[in-house]
């Protein structure tokens, strides 16, 4: 344990481990074949043993059922396959009873084109609702390009009843909200006001450099012509914290590094985004790990600007939509699609891969690998279900539903996910090396050399250091290119992490010094340590790692 008292009571999102699982697909406790909040409720203490300290529900709302639950035609409302307002509020009870926070999908970018709202705005020009959407004449001349390319050819459509365009930057069935109109400002802050009061702890805010866009098509309209977005960003922060002082937001911003210092502070002021989530170096990662390089994510990690003293990094490695790679070069993804998704069937959007980690790698040691390194970066973890037992994908599943299978608790047919026969599954589970008589929960408790356990150890020394969590980072150069090295530092603790991205032994040559004397390296994980005047020489496994406590922590650290 850190010997530093922390202030962290109020800042819980700073060193939180983050759970990510859409209902519909974790825990069916009545049979129908769909997940619901009853049965979420019964897995939670699963979850609190893991060591998930918040846990993030994917959207849950009445919907069109198009986009996976994207696509709400009620903000106000649970979906009733999934449970009730009541159940919602068990869910936070018993999640709050077992140490773990909620938060929520925020998702108002857009509507369900079947939202009330939306069937109001497009019956006539003068719908009481009319304005609450982004109507034009016509596109603009140099409109945005769709989110979903091969889905939409563009982001505005036609509709024939009034002859006008509307917006809509993912699909012509998700119509963008025009949230410069008061009367949509007005809906949102009652919306976010509900979950709090019902006992929520944050938001992950969807689409954020879309939804706060200063973009034109926001000054189009007869009301807001002066929107700000940055600034209405900051007005909602205010209006969470108002209504609960530890209320966070998380958002999704999937821009290049100093781009995202923009949302988390505009103008020395904070932009209300207390997370983000590091795509840039999650891209990186699988380059590096193709190459069996660490330089392209130590260029990432150095790249990553110095926060904002209430700004924090969400890192992650899988989440619920394709493996995005938008942000290497065409080269470079086109290394990555070959080595992680051979077959075109496996890439989505020319962008894209719809396939989860271990099939990817096809190594266990090369997966267990990169939870440890995620682990050890500053910022908080981020884990999508199933990745604590290394699930697979199941490609005949359309689109990014692939990695959406139902959640694998037992070594039997439905997989303890749900009683109900096969077919009345909502998403078959996958078959052969990653069905759930292979990999499921239940063996992997039993099981202490499991990746479940491995996930466990994983975030018991994250939380058992909470200066990690925020500690500044250093990318230390090594000789061996396979190899990352990065010191963190924070509150008078330091911590040297060895990372072996490559299948080969490696030896790490390092001078560790410090003008008080000998230095004394802690080993994370063994619980051994050794203590050295100078050089040292560490040898890792193939996809081994060392994590060592520095002792004294201003001890200077070198490559030889
Ligand atoms: C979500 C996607 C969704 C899109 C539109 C994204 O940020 O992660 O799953 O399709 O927003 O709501």
């Amino acid at each position: 344990m850190s010997p530093h008292p922390i202030d962290y009571a109020d800042r819980w999102w700073r060193n939180a481990v983050v759970y990510c699982l859409d209902i519909q697909v974790f825990q069916d406790s009545d049979g129908d074949g769909d997940g619901d909040m009853q049965g979420l409720v019964s897995r939670i203490h699963e979850l609190a043993d893991l060591g998930v300290t918040c846990l993030w529900l994917m959207p849950f709302f009445p919907t069109a059922d198009r986009d996976d639950g994207y696509d709400i035609t009620d903000f106000f409302a649970v979906d009733p396959r999934l449970g009730t307002l009541g159940d919602l509020v068990e869910v936070i009870r018993v999640a709050r009873a077992q140490g773990m926070r909620v938060i929520i999908d925020f998702v108002m970018n857009h509507t369900s084109d079947k939202h009330p709202w939306f069937v109001s705005s497009r019956s006539s020009l003068d719908s009481p609702h009319r304005d609450w959407y982004v109507w034009r004449d016509a596109p603009p001349p140099k409109p945005d390009p769709p989110v979903f390319p091969g889905e939409e050819t563009s982001t505005w459509t036609k509709d024939e009843r009034t002859g006008q365009y509307y917006l809509h930057h993912f699909r012509s069935y998700q119509p963008d909200l025009n949230i410069a109109h008061p009367a949509v400002q007005e809906q949102i802050e009652r919306n976010l006001g509900l979950w709090l009061e019902l006992g929520v702890s944050g938001f992950r805010v969807d689409a954020v450099p879309f939804l706060f866009s200063n973009a034109d098509h926001h000054s189009s309209q007869p009301v807001g012509t002066d929107y700000d977005g940055a600034e209405h960003l900051r007005s909602l922060q205010r209006f969470v914290s108002r209504r609960n002082g530890e209320a966070a937001l998380l958002g999704e911003v999937n821009l290049t590094h100093e781009q995202q210092l923009a949302w988390f502070e505009a103008e020395g002021k904070s932009s209300g985004l207390q997370l983000q989530f590091d795509f840039v170096s999650m891209q990186r990662l699988y380059l590096s790990l193709v190459r069996k390089d660490a330089g392209p994510l130590a260029s990432a990690l150095r790249e990553r600007p110095e926060l904002p003293e209430a700004s924090q990094w969400a890192n992650f490695v899988r989440n619920h939509d394709e493996l995005t790679l938008d942000k290497l070069a065409p080269d470079e993804l086109e290394e990555v699609f070959e080595a992680f998704a051979p077959d075109e069937g496996m890439r989505v959007y020319g962008r894209g891969i719809r396939r989860r980690l271990p099939t990817m790698l096809g190594d266990d040691r090369a997966v267990r690998l990169v939870y440890t390194l995620m682990f050890s970066l500053p910022g908080v973890p981020v884990l999508f279900y199933g990745e604590e037992i290394g699930m697979g994908e199941h490609l005949d599943v359309p689109g990014r539903y692939a990695v959406r299978t139902p959640m694998q608790w037992e070594p039997v047919p439905g997989g303890g996910f749900s009683t109900a026969p096969a077919g009345r599954l909502v998403r078959p589970l996958p078959e052969g090396e990653f069905a759930p008589d292979r990999v499921n929960v239940a063996d992997q408790r039993r099981d202490p050399g499991s990746l479940w356990h491995h996930m466990q150890r994983l975030t018991t020394l994250y939380r058992d250091e909470p200066a990690l969590a925020w500690s500044t980072l250093e990318v230390i150069g090594v000789r061996q290119r396979a190899v990352l090295g990065h010191v963190c530092r924070g509150d008078g603790w330091t911590m040297l992490a060895l990372h072996n991205l490559g299948d080969a032994h490696e030896s790490v040559r390092l001078e560790i010094a410090s003008e008080a004397g000998p230095v004394t390296l802690g080993d994370r994980f063994d619980g051994s340590s050794i203590t050295i005047d100078g050089r040292l020489e560490i040898d890792l496994d193939p996809y081994g790692w060392r994590w060592l406590t520095v002792a004294p922590a201003d001890a200077v650290i070198k490559r030889v």
